[in-house]
């Protein structure tokens, strides 16, 4: 093989290397700050964020964020929007990323937490689905967590 050819063929592996450890880009903004965070999102003055190269949690250390998500939650009857990079769990509800956890709690709060990986941005989508109601025990602590860290 000649220097030449080496050298592509070192490249195209390099570039297949950057390519496959490029995190997804998130749309992240908090509508407390950013008013068009809310729905229906408007890119436009937006910041995408690079999942990748996004700061590690303290306490999740190695573990990628490789989905993006959108945070609604009614607090004193305004609903508040928050989009940002995601580490835990599947993407949108059973892999389907048109559906979207809800949650209705006690104090008139109401949560929906939509999760997606299918594309870069993917978290400025506007849901119509029905949304599928999430039952479980744990669900008070999952939401008095989500509402600290959307209202931090
Ligand atoms: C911003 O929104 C427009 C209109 O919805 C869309 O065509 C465009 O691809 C979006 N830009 C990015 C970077 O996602």
């Amino acid at each position: 093989m000649s220097a030449m050819n080496s050298l592509h063929l070192m490249l195209i592996v390099l570039m297949t290397v950057i390519a496959a450890t490029q995190g997804i880009k998130c749309w992240f903004c908090n509508s407390m700050l950013d008013p068009f965070c809310r729905d229906p999102f408007d890119n436009s003055t937006a910041n995408p964020k690079d999942c990748e190269i996004a700061e590690e949690l303290a306490h999740l250390p190695n573990v990628p964020a490789t989905m993006c998500r959108k945070i609604r939650m009614k607090v004193n009857g305004h609903w508040r929007f928050k989009r940002d990079c995601a580490r835990l769990g599947e993407a949108g509800v059973g892999g389907d990323t048109r559906y979207c956890i809800y949650r209705s709690g006690t104090f008139n709060i109401h949560m929906e937490y939509c999760t997606c990986n299918d594309k870069d941005g993917c978290n400025s989508v506007s849901h119509n689905k029905p949304n599928i109601q999430l039952v479980t025990t744990t669900s008070t602590i999952f939401m008095v967590l989500i509402a600290r860290w959307l209202l931090r």
